[in-house]
C-alpha cells in the first residue's frame, strides 16, 4: 500500500501537510517531544509579508463552537529575515516539503515577495490572496476573481516555481475564483482559507478580537470547505491542477472525506493546536481505510465520491421512502 503522492511535480511522503499559521517556520515542531515529519509531505510556513509585521492587538484567538477565531494580522519577521534566518535551518531534501506562504497589501508587493522566494531552495510558494485578516488587502484580492488573477499572473511573471494559491471561502462563487487563478497561472489551489466571522462578549459589549473580526477555522468551517472542494475539482480536474484540502480535518475520516471530494493533499492547521501529534493517527487510519476498502494507491481516494442520481427529479419511490 503506498501513501506516496505526486502533485505540482513534487513527491511527497504522505498527503498530510501541516497548514501555515498553525506549524511556525518548520523547526518549532521538532521540538515537541515525539514529533517527526515521517507522517507528513509538506510544511506550509507562516505567511510572509515584505516588511515585518507585529499583527494585531490582544485578543488573536477565541473559541467558538467547534471552532477558533483568530485575527493573528499577519505577524512575521519579513521576508529578508525569512529567507536569510529561517530558511537556511531547514532540510531541503523534500521529506518534508517546506512551502513558503507569502501575503501581500498591493500587486507589487506580491510580486516581490514571490521574485524573492524564487531565488530560494524552496520547492513551490503559496499564494495567500484570502487572508481575512488584516485590514486592507488581504481579503479584498482573495474576493474579487478579477484582483485574485492580478496577483496570480504578476507571481507567475517572477518565478517558475509551482505556485498554490490559496482560495478565500469568502467570495460569491469559489470555482470561477478557482478558473481564474488556474487561467492566471496557478499550478495548485489550497482551499479553504478561514471564513470570515464575529464574536462579542455581552458583558463589554465588544467583539471578542482585538481586531474587531477574523477567521474561523476548525470543525465548524468543514461542510463549507468539502463542498468548496468539491465545486473547485469539477473545475481543476480537466487542468489536472491538485488540491489542497483543508477546513477543519482533525481525523482520519476528515481527511478521507476531503480526499473523496477531489483533494490530492489535505492538511491540518487548528487541529495542531490540541494536538501537534495528530498526523501520525491520520495517517494510520487512512492506512486502515485503505485496507477496508481495497485502495492500494492514496491517489485512488481523490475524486472517488459518487453523487447521487437525481436526474429523474422526486418520485414517491425516491422522496418517500
Ligand atoms: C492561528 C492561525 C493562523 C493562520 N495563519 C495563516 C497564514 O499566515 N497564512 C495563511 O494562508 N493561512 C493562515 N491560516 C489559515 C490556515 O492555514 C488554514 O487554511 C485554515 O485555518 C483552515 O484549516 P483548519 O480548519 O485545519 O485550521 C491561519 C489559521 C489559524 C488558525
Amino acid at each position: 500500500m503506498s501513501l506516496n503522492t505526486t502533485a505540482f511535480g513534487l513527491d511527497f511522503n504522505t498527503p498530510l501537510c501541516l497548514l501555515s499559521g498553525n506549524a511556525g517556520y518548520g523547526t518549532e515542531y521538532l521540538k515537541v517531544s515525539g514529533f517527526n515529519y515521517d507522517a507528513v509531505g509538506a510544511v506550509f510556513l507562516k505567511g510572509t509579508t515584505e516588511a515585518e509585521r507585529y499583527g494585531n492587538p490582544a485578543e488573536r484567538v477565541t473559541e467558538t463552537p467547534y471552532g477558533l477565531m483568530n485575527a493573528i494580522g499577519l505577524q512575521n519577521p519579513g521576508a529578508a529575515t525569512v529567507i536569510s534566518e529561517l530558511l537556511p535551518k531547514l532540510n531541503w531534501d523534500g521529506k518534508p516539503h517546506f512551502i513558503p506562504n507569502i501575503s501581500g497589501f498591493s500587486i507589487d508587493e506580491y510580486a516581490s515577495l514571490a521574485r524573492a522566494f524564487d531565488q530560494t531552495p524552496v520547492p513551490a510558494i503559496e499564494i495567500n490572496i484570502s487572508c481575512p485578516n488584516v485590514k486592507k488587502g488581504g481579503a479584498a484580492f482573495g474576493n474579487d476573481p478579477d484582483l485574485s488573477a492580478k496577483v496570480v499572473e504578476a507571481c507567475r511573471a517572477v518565478t517558475s516555481k509551482p505556485l498554490i494559491v490559496k482560495l478565500s471561502p469568502n467570495q460569491t462563487d469559489i470555482a470561477e475564483g478557482a478558473r481564474r487563478c488556474i487561467d492566471a497561472g496557478a499550478n495548485a489551489l489550497s482551499a479553504i482559507n478561514t471564513v470570515s466571522a464575529m464574536a462579542i462578549d455581552i458583558h463589554t459589549r465588544m467583539p471578542r478580537l482585538g481586531n474587531n473580526q477574523g477567521g474561523l477555522s476548525g470543525p465548524a468551517i468543514k461542510p463549507i470547505a468539502l463542498l468548496a472542494v468539491h465545486k473547485i475539482y469539477q473545475v481543476a480536474k480537466p487542468h489536472h491542477i491538485p488540491i489542497i484540502g483543508q477546513g477543519g480535518i482533525t481525523n482520519a475520516e476528515d481527511a478521507i472525506e476531503f480526499m473523496l471530494a477531489g483533494a490530492t493533499l489535505v492538511g491540518m492547521g487548528t487541529a495542531l493546536a490540541k494536538d501537534p501529534l495528530i498526523a501520525n493517527k491520520i495517517i494510520k487510519g487512512i492506512q486502515k481505510y485503505m485496507n477496508s476498502y481495497g485502495f492500494t494507491h492514496v491517489s485512488q481516494l481523490t475524486g472517488a465520491l459518487e453523487l447521487h442520481d437525481n436526474s429523474a427529479g422526486c418520485t414517491p419511490a425516491s422522496c418517500l421512502k
